[in-house]
C-alpha cells in the first residue's frame, strides 16, 4: 500500500525480481490517492494498481469495509505499507494481525507516532541534534508505529545535513534494504 514516490515499493520490486523474495508474490499495489508516482512503477512491474481514497463521505469502517473486501478478493495474505500515509482502520488491523509491515524512517521510538511521516521526520531529528538516526520496520497495530518491532538500522547524521539529504540517505543504507529482507522473512515465517 502506497501514497507516494514509491522507492520503498521500488526496492521490494527489485529485490523480488533478483530472487531476495521466494516466498511472496507482489500481487496488488493500492494507493490512497490517484496520482501516486508508486502505481506507474507496479504498471512497468506487471502488478495490478488500484486506487482507494478514504473521503469524507465514507467512515472510516466503512474505508475498512472496502479495503478488506479488495484484499480478500485478491487473497492477499501480508500487507506492506510502504510510505502509506492514510491510518489504517481498526478493522483492517484486526483482520490482519501481525501480517501488516510499516517502514517508518527513523530508529522507533524516537520521532515517531502521530504527525511523524516522511520529511517532518528527518526535520524532526535535526532539531533536536541527534547523530545517529535510521529506519524501523514494525508490525502495525493500533498504536501508530507502536507494534512490535521486526527490523531497524542505524544511520549516521553527517554535518551540514537538510531533511531531503538525510532522507535519502536513510533511504539508500536502510529502508531499501530493510523492507525488502522483514518480508521475505515474514513470509516465509507464515509459510512453515
Ligand atoms: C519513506 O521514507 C517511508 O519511510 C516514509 O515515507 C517515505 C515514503 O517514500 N513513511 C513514513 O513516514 C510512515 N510514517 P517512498 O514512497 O519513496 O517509499
Amino acid at each position: 500500500m502506497v501514497s507516494g514516490g514509491g522507492t520503498n515499493l521500488q526496492a521490494i520490486i527489485d529485490a523480488k525480481n533478483q530472487g531476495r523474495i521466494p516466498h511472496a508474490e507482489l500481487s496488488l499495489v493500492i494507493a490512497s490517492r490517484p496520482d501516486a508516482y508508486a502505481l506507474t512503477r507496479a504498471e512497468q512491474a506487471g502488478i495490478p494498481g488500484l486506487v482507494l481514497r478514504k473521503t469524507r463521505a465514507v467512515s472510516i469502517e466503512a474505508y475498512g469495509e472496502q479495503l478488506l473486501q479488495v484484499l480478500r478478493d485478491n487473497r492477499i495474505e501480508v500487507i506492506v505499507l510502504a510510505g502509506f500515509l492514510t491510518i489504517l482502520p481498526e478493522n483492517v488491523i484486526r483482520a490482519y494481525d501481525h501480517r501488516i509491515l510499516n517502514i517508518h524512517p527513523s530508529l522507533i521510538p524516537s520521532f515517531c507516532g502521530k504527525g511523524f511521516y516522511g520529511l517532518k521526520v528527518h526535520e524532526a531529528a535535526l532539531a533536536r541534534g541527534v547523530k545517529v538516526t535510521g529506519a524501523t520496520v514494525h508490525f502495525v497495530n493500533e498504536i501508530a508505529d507502536g507494534g512490535d518491532i521486526i527490523a531497524q538500522k542505524p544511520v549516521l547524521v553527517e554535518p551540514g545535513d537538510t531533511p531531503e539529504t538525510l532522507q535519502k540517505r536513510v533511504m539508500e543504507q536502510a529502508e531499501w534494504l530493510l523492507l525488502p529482507k522483514a518480508l521475505e522473512d515474514v513470509a516465509c515465517g507464515l509459510d512453515k
